[in-house]
């Protein structure tokens, strides 16, 4: 992969996308089961693992905990061995999510000190609900100079536990913990997300015994070991729903292979709602846009809510439809920062508090805009795509972290996106 941190994407818009595209493995289910490999006691070896910055920065992680973990064409192996317990500040403040290794190195090691995450672009994200669900499980911890001290020296109990709300990495670490603590744990308002369902289901195969997951509450018997194994992370359904949109917002018709349907249906139906056709065949999901979208309100939710992670590129879309809608952000409380870089591009969208009203407009128009995280930057691509003239999208170095081979997988069918490598 590519990817110096000041490359942008020039993109020449104007042109309907068509052909066939296909789905890579997702991210947001395989950061948490690489994680999961610091719990098990063998080998493992994870295939249609997606080539992410976000993933590189998880096999370092792996690697300065003692873990041998190797990348190679979709194939990530991981190495049983010795573990150290410190996952370092420059590595955590490059990605939140390395936080999920602090339920497994308790589990495993019932030591751990992890960097605190700082807070991001989309909000302040806090992970109390990660702490009190160990807590619960009989952890201890301290925080000092910046880092999460976690110990529990008798190991880890199973436990009862409920959520404030229905957190996806905090349901995650609990999860981990659990699968080897002594006795049953019962988890309450976790969340439902398919990423869940796919760790679980991963963590199953190497032994544990957890039932429930897709639904609110999940039961985990505590197991002595985990046993290595092999497996295949599912496919991405915020990728795939990107590039949904990326039909309906170019007035294109794409194939989506690998397209976790099933996982997306809020997204598949808000977008038949703007008049797009989305249909099953059996080479895979077929999109197309109507001659006109029309504008549709929407709410993000937990799942199987509308997800957060597709309100940006959808506001990208209600851009280019008839009329206007509502788009109400549930989950962050600062995820409208593409708004503005849309309205350099000809947008018209007011936010009050939590909500943006969205008006269709005749036109975008090309501009040069700048992605602050990884969802905003993928609606300014769509936007970019589907405007006229040239948008340059600087600080990409958020969409590397989430999109395999974005700008070859969009060339593909038919988008003028080149990387423009430009010096730090
Ligand atoms: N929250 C707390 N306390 C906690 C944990 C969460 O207050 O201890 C709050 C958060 O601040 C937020 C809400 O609960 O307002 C939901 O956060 P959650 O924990 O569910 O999110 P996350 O685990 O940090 C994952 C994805 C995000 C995605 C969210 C919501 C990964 C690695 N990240 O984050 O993905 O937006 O769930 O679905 O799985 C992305 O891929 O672009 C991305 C940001």
């Amino acid at each position: 992969m590519s990817g110096g941190l000041m490359d942008s994407f020039l993109v020449e818009g104007g042109t309907p996308l068509r052909g066939t595209v296909e789905v890579s493995g997702s991210k947001n289910a395989a950061l948490p089961i690489l994680m999961a490999s610091i719990a098990v006691d063998g080998d493992v070896s994870y295939s249609n693992v997606p080539d992410l910055r976000d993933i590189r920065t998880t096999a370092k992680l792996l690697n300065i905990l003692g873990r041998k973990a190797e990348m190679k064409e979709g194939q990530v192996s991981v190495e049983n061995g010795e573990m150290g317990i410190e996952a370092p500040y420059d590595l955590v403040k490059t990605m939140r999510a390395s936080v999920l290794c602090l339920g497994p190195l308790l589990a495993r090691k019932r030591e751990a000190k992890v960097s605190l995450p700082g807070g991001c672009a989309i909000g302040a994200r806090p992970v109390d609900q990660h702490l009190l669900a160990l807590e619960k499980m009989g952890a201890e911890f301290d925080l000092q100079n910046g880092y999460i001290y976690g110990r529990c020296p008798n190991g880890l109990k199973g436990a009862h536990i409920s959520f404030a709300m229905p957190t996806v990495g905090g349901t995650e670490n609990a999860l981990m913990a659990a699968a080897l603590a002594d006795g049953e744990t019962i988890m309450e308002n976790v969340a439902r997300e398919p990423e869940i369902v796919d760790l679980a289901n991963f963590l199953n195969r190497c032994g544990a015994r957890i039932e429930g997951q897709g639904s609110s509450t999940i039961r985990v018997r505590g197991v002595d070991r985990l046993y290595g194994c092999t497996y295949s992370i599912m496919p991405d359904r915020i990728e795939a729903g990107t590039f949904l949109v990326a039909a309906g917002i170019t007035g294109g018709e794409l194939l989506i292979k690998n397209c976790p349907a099933g996982d997306m249906v809020a997204v598949i139906e808000k977008l038949r709602e703007t008049g797009m056709s989305i249909e099953e065949t059996a080479d895979g999901i077929l999109a197309a846009a109507p001659s006109q979208l029309k504008a549709a309100d929407v709410s993000t939710n937990p799942h199987p809510g509308f997800p957060t992670d597709m309100q940006a590129q959808f506001m990208a879309l209600l851009c280019r439809a008839q009329g206007s809608g509502m788009v109400q952000e549930n989950i962050f409380e600062n995820r409208f920062m593409h708004v503005q870089e849309l309205v350099r591009m000809g947008a018209d969208i007011h936010v009050k508090g939590a909500s943006a009203m969205v008006r269709g407009v005749q036109r975008l128009e090309g501009a040069p805009v700048m992605a602050s995280d990884l969802r905003a930057g993928a609606a300014l691509v769509l936007a970019g795509i589907a405007a006229e003239g040239e948008t340059k999208i600087q600080r990409i170095y958020h969409i590397d972290r989430g999109y395999e081979r974005f700008e070859d997988k969009l060339s593909a069918v038919g988008a003028h996106i080149s990387r423009i490598h430009e010096q730090d």
